[in-house]
């Protein structure tokens, strides 16, 4: 999807249109764009693009500083309830190997992570009614006591009951990406859900105490760019801390299938807006756009991106938590390692972030 019409009829070479770099300087300076705004930011092109970037760089830098979060991601079950049309994990795909980890490798991995320099994890699974919530609890609790991490949950719906004693075990921080802000599409991606009780979790996990994330999908069939426009606005009206947003990859095992990829320029677009209207959200360089191309997750963070999060899943396990193909190792074996981590984000200017990573609210001394 590109995010401009034809009627614009410009050349890509050329010089800032002055609307545009009215609004990008609005957008670096006040944080707050309206929904045509944003549009119009969308649809950069060439110099406008790479202003765009700059400026989201420039947001990114001032506000967080060369830091870069790395949150080891342990996936610990595929098995899910829920038949999202995207989504490899969704309960129909009979292709897919399920499997769920037991709480003793779950630690296991937890520990590794640890060891090899990480302080901050992230578990995530389907939406799995078969994995005990009490097992759930005990292993964020045992992280908690003996890890010296941060414990980032992202496991889909839940009651807030549930929510609550997650909470209560210790978890600092839960993942729920509301996907696209458009209601209709929504319903549609995802049968038996609705837009309005995504919101209202996280409304819940606010009121918990939790920090929250939310995010979306660039590129779904039927999305335009008023829809992405309204995932920004959104995200900046729920002020949440963490804000995934990754190009969407089609499955074959999905009947989402055969559409088109989401396209990566656009995914870095959202992005870098993302950034000039939330400066002090962290924001994830997506498995997902490292997936599509190989330099995606560099290109992410010179446009606004502070966070990177490796997939430390053991192998065997790994390779099946197939929610889009590619996902599995995009930077190769060396994907779960710190060191490797730390190596490639210095000889990009960048330094690995120490601390567990919390958000920096407002008015706070900068820190970890
Ligand atoms: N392409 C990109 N992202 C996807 N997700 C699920 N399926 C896809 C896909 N085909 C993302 C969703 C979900 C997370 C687990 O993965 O945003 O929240
Ligand atoms: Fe399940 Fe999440 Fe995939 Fe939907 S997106 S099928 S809830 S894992």
């Amino acid at each position: 999807m590109r995010c401009r019409s034809a009627s614009a009829g410009r050349s890509e070479s050329d010089m800032l249109r002055p609307e545009f770099a009215a609004a990008l300087a609005k957008a670096g300076e006040a944080h707050t764009l309206a929904r045509e705004e944003i549009v119009l930011l969308l649809g950069a092109e060439g110099e406008e693009a790479a202003a765009l970037f700059r400026a989201a760089d420039q947001v990114r830098a001032a506000h967080l500083g060369p830091e870069v979060h790395l949150r080891a991601i342990i996936e610990f079950s595929n098995h899910c309830a829920r038949n999202c049309l995207y989504c490899g994990l969704r309960r129909d795909n009979r292709r897919i190997r399920r499997y769920r980890m037991t709480p003793q490798e779950i630690l296991a991995a937890a520990h590794r992570a640890r060891q090899g320099g990480y302080r901050s994890i992230v578990l995530q699974s389907g939406e799995d009614p078969g994995f005990a919530l009490d097992d759930l609890a005990r292993v964020v609790k045992r992280i908690k006591e003996t890890l010296d991490v941060a414990v980032t949950l992202s496991l889909g719906d839940r009651s807030r009951d549930d929510y609550r004693r997650l909470r209560d075990a210790g978890a600092d921080r839960y993942l729920l990406k509301h996907e696209t802000a458009d209601p209709a599409l929504f319903a549609r991606l995802r049968p038996g859900t609705t837009l309005e009780s995504r919101l209202e979790r996280l409304r819940w996990l606010q009121e918990l105490g939790y920090q929250v994330g939310a995010g979306s999908i660039v590129g779904l069939p039927g999305q335009t760019c008023e829809t992405l426009a309204a995932d920004i606005l959104l995200l900046q009206s729920i002020g949440v801390e963490m804000a995934g947003i990754g190009p969407f990859i089609p499955h074959p095992d999905t009947p989402l299938g055969s559409s088109p990829p989401g396209s990566t320029d656009t995914t870095l677009k959202v992005l870098a807006v993302t950034r000039l209207l939330l400066p002090h959200t962290h924001l994830p360089a997506t498995t997902a756009l490292a997936v599509l191309d190989p330099d995606g997750r560099r290109r992410a963070l010179a446009a606004g991106a502070n966070v990177v999060m490796p997939d430390v899943t053991p192998a065997p396990y790994r390779q099946h938590y197939a929610i889009y193909p590619g996902r599995s190792r995009p930077q190769g074996e060396g994907e779960a390692s710190f060191a490797r981590w730390e190596r490639e984000l210095r000889a990009i200017g960048r330094q690995v972030g120490t601390g567990y990573g919390h958000i920096l609210r407002r008015g706070s001394p900068r820190g970890s």
